[in-house]
């Protein structure tokens, strides 16, 4: 078993964390490519995508809104995705349909945002 956190970040390069991001990018490709490789030895690939958490890495940061985290959810959700072996999870599990609406906005569109 290799269970490893990625992030959201590593999704879609953002103005505001792009060299952030593209080390979590990296890293998602990686475990793809490492679960695809150890598949047939019975090995489990777990790749962790969280949103936003409340840790000292982002204790610069203002935390408003329902999108914040508290790290013991994101930690059970992280034992709950080793346990059923999953290949890929996002934490808490709204980030999968945020972030698939992320991914399909039109590059013409998303290179104006400023997220
Ligand atoms: N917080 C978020 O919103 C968020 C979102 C998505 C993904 N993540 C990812 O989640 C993971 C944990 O982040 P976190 O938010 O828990 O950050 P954190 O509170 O800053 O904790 C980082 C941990 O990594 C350790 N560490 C840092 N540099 C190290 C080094 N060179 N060698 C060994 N240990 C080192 C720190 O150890 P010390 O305490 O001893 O310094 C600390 O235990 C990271 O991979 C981060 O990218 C975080």
């Amino acid at each position: 078993m290799v269970a490893a956190i990625s992030s959201v970040a590593g999704d879609r390069g953002r103005q505001s964390n792009y060299v952030y991001g593209a080390a979590k990018g990296m890293l998602t490709l990686f475990l793809q490519g490492l679960r695809n490789r150890l598949v047939r030895a019975g090995v489990s690939v777990v790749t962790i995508k969280p949103g936003f958490v409340d840790t000292p890495m982002t204790a610069h940061i203002e935390k408003k809104g329902l999108l914040w985290a508290p790290p013991e959810a994101v930690a059970q959700g992280i034992l709950r995705a080793i346990a059923k072996r999953r290949d890929v999870v996002y934490l808490p599990g709204v980030w999968r349909w945020i972030m698939l609406i992320i991914r399909h906005i039109p590059e013409a569109v998303f290179k104006r945002l400023e997220l």
